[in-house]
């Protein structure tokens, strides 16, 4: 059933990121659907003000862009202590956002061949080089999953699946995780139809995702978030698929807020529920999702939407931006390294050691 065809000759999606060596453009997600407009950043400051603005956004899209900002503070450095240059890069990378780990794990991959490095000439080469593999490895790792979760899945027809925020190209270095099954889905003539859920507050569903699909010609069906649960009612959806910022050692998986409820309404109605992240996305250190730091973004958030307000002005809000999904949940955690069936810290120590 897996589509064999070689990386290059498939459709990857509209793409987040184009690197030009001595900048990173960025495609504005905050203005999606409506306009398509670059921001160009020339260095480590630029990528991580994008990263807290939500111009980038999705877990592997975030490690990928701060790799790229490594190389550009590379890239750029004065000359004079441009150890420390790129050592405060590194830094302010690192604050851009909280929760999904795959930043961290990509900063500190190029941090390794930093350390490696003993002329700004060679930081410069090697740390490009390293973030083009970052970003090349997470194509790979897509495609990897897609076939990993077919697998798993083995449909005997066409199915329609749920999903929720973006996980798409637009969110990792190209195709998607839980879109990229979505795509492979569709590739083999497997997919029925998507429903994407809006997913309020940053509307990721509707502006990115129903977006990302129409484009490329996928049937999506938008759903209100508060709509999910009488469509699994209806039983026309077989699985849910998500995407993870980050998964603890026990199989406790972080994703955007309104995951968690999902979840518990797959196991009510009896639907399966499958996440999709790359390995960069695993935190072993962490025992649980109860130690992973949730992000909580501004109250405009919710109680605005570009400008327009939703909400009495200064009421108060509470906007986190993740939560967590136990385990117990979740049927399948699909990596480009395999699947773990019944997440639990035994499957997990098994494929990460
Ligand atoms: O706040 P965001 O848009 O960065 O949140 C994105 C998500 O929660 C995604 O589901 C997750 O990062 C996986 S993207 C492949």
């Amino acid at each position: 059933m897996a589509n064999e065809s070689r990386p290059a000759e498939r459709n990857i999606g509209t793409v987040a990121m184009r690197w030009h060596g001595h900048s990173l453009e960025l495609l504005d997600q905050r203005l999606l659907p409506t306009e398509e407009h670059w921001i160009t950043s020339e260095g480590a400051s630029g990528v991580a003000q994008c990263i807290r603005d939500m111009v980038v956004r999705g877990a592997p899209a975030i490690g990928i862009s701060a790799a790229y900002g490594v190389a550009l503070a590379a890239r750029h450095a004065g000359g004079g202590d441009w150890k420390a240059e790129i050592r405060q890069a590194i830094r302010e990378l690192a604050e851009s956002r909280p929760t999904a780990v795959n930043l961290f794990w990509a900063l500190q991959r190029m941090e390794r061949v930093f350390h490696e490095c003993h002329s700004l000439d060679e930081a410069i080469k090697r740390l490009a080089a390293e973030a083009q593999s970052i970003h090349e490895e997470d194509l790979e790792a897509n495609f990897a999953m897609a076939d990993h979760a077919l697998e798993f899945m083995n449909p005997d027809k066409p199915i329609s699946v749920l999903t929720h925020c973006n996980t798409g190209a637009l969110a990792t270095g190209g195709y998607g995780t839980a879109l990229g099954v979505i795509r492979r889905l569709h590739e083999e003539k497997l997919l029925r139809s998507v429903y994407a859920d809006e997913t309020r507050p940053w509307l990721q569903g509707s502006r990115l995702t129903a977006w990302e699909l129409s484009r490329d010609g996928i049937p999506v069906t938008l759903n209100a978030d508060g709509a999910a649960a009488a469509i699994l009612a209806s039983g026309k959806v077989k699985w849910i698929v998500v995407g993870a910022d980050r998964i603890t050692a026990n199989g406790d998986v972080a994703n955007k807020i309104g995951t968690y409820s999902l979840a518990v309404l797959a196991r009510h109605h009896k639907v399966g529920f499958m996440v999709v992240a790359p390995s960069s996305t695993v935190d072993m250190s962490l025992a649980s999702g109860r130690d992973i730091p949730i992000e909580e973004r501004d109250g405009t958030e919710v109680r605005e939407i570009r400008g327009i307000p939703l909400a009495p002005p200064g009421v108060q809000v509470f906007n986190p931006v993740f939560d967590v999904t136990p385990a117990s949940l979740i049927d399948a955690i699909v990596t480009e390294k395999g699947v773990i069936h019944n997440p639990n810290i035994t499957g997990m120590r098994a494929l990460f050691g």
